[in-house]
């Protein structure tokens, strides 16, 4: 495994497991089996709905708890400084654990500074390591790390070879944030990239897949990836990233493959901000 530090001194996992859209039920097999493949980052969210399935996972490995990092979200029907602290007592409950690695506000809506405010308090209790965003778009990025007094260690943001996030780049830089990226392999029953013929002749030279390509590319620019798989196999294909380096003409290959630089979701459509406030703010 190779590691990024973040700018609190924080040692991350380049490379985790995620679980959004894992059933509660399966949560727990699917964590159970990324730990046995030697993922040892997870990657959860209080509005995935399954933290306690992590949680069982993790205490029945029988791996020590600084052995892991732990990451999960504050959702908008939590945000708010008083909300959001009972969240994250919730969220520890859950993981069954007393620190979580790395807590995020999953979305740039509802009262964002008030729950920063709890994190900034929950960070300097020793409930969390590091703290930081998800989903906050270069502008929106701008205006909320330049406010608060703790500044976001990660933001994680879609991004993958076809959303490549490279106008977002120096603005994190200016903060010392690191980018994650969500949708690393182009998400839920999207096939171009672990389809895609480019990546897989490009794997072809080094015995690799286009997904550990893909893979491949995030974590040699510095920017964590998270992906998901519920199948054993995949699991193991995804991490075993490790023991090759994509060449600087492959990479800047890949980085000619960039469709939609800041992601195919839009954040600032009030349709879309009208949706997640009405159905789940
Ligand atoms: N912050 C946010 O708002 C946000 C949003 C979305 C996701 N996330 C996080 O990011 C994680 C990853 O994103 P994601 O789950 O949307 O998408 P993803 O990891 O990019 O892609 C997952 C899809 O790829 C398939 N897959 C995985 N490995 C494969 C391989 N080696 N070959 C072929 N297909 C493969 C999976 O199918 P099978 O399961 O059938 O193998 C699944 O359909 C999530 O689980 C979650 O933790 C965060």
């Amino acid at each position: 495994m190779e590691y990024i530090r973040l700018s609190n001194g924080v040692e991350m996992p380049v490379l985790g497991y995620g679980v959004f859209l894992v059933s509660p039920e399966e949560c727990e097999r699917c964590v159970s089996d990324a730990l046995s493949v030697g993922y040892r980052l997870i990657d959860t969210a209080q509005a995935y709905a399954n933290e306690e399935g992590v949680g069982n996972a993790w205490r029945k490995s029988g791996l020590k708890r600084e052995e892991l990092f732990l990451v999960t979200k504050v959702w908008i029907a939590n945000a708010g400084e008083e909300k959001a602290a009972k969240s994250i007592d919730e969220s520890l409950r859950k993981l069954q654990t007393d620190y979580i690695d790395l807590l995020l506000i999953h979305q740039a809506y509802g009262d964002v500074f008030g729950s920063w405010r709890a994190m900034e308090k929950a960070y300097r209790d020793g409930k969390v390591r590091a703290i930081g965003v998800s989903n906050f778009q270069s502008g929106r990025f701008f205006d909320f790390a330049h406010y608060v007094d703790v500044k976001p260690m990660v933001n994680q943001l879609q991004c993958n070879t076809l959303i490549q996030q490279t106008a977002i780049e120096p603005i994190l830089a200016e903060f010392g944030t690191r980018m994650m990226a969500w949708g690393p392999l182009g998400g839920q029953g999207v096939e171009g990239i672990v389809k895609s013929e480019e990546l897989a002749a490009i794997g072809a030279k080094y015995g690799k897949s286009a997904a550990q390509v893909a893979l491949r590319w995030l974590t040699q620019r510095g920017v964590v990836a998270i992906p998901k798989s519920t199948h054993k196999e995949r699991m193991q294909q995804n991490l075993d990233l490790f023991d090759f380096t994509l060449s600087d003409d492959d990479m800047a290959r890949i980085a000619t493959m960039n469709q939609h630089d800041t992601g195919t979701v839009n954040f600032g459509d009030p349709q879309f901000v009208k949706y997640l406030i009405e159905n789940y703010g």
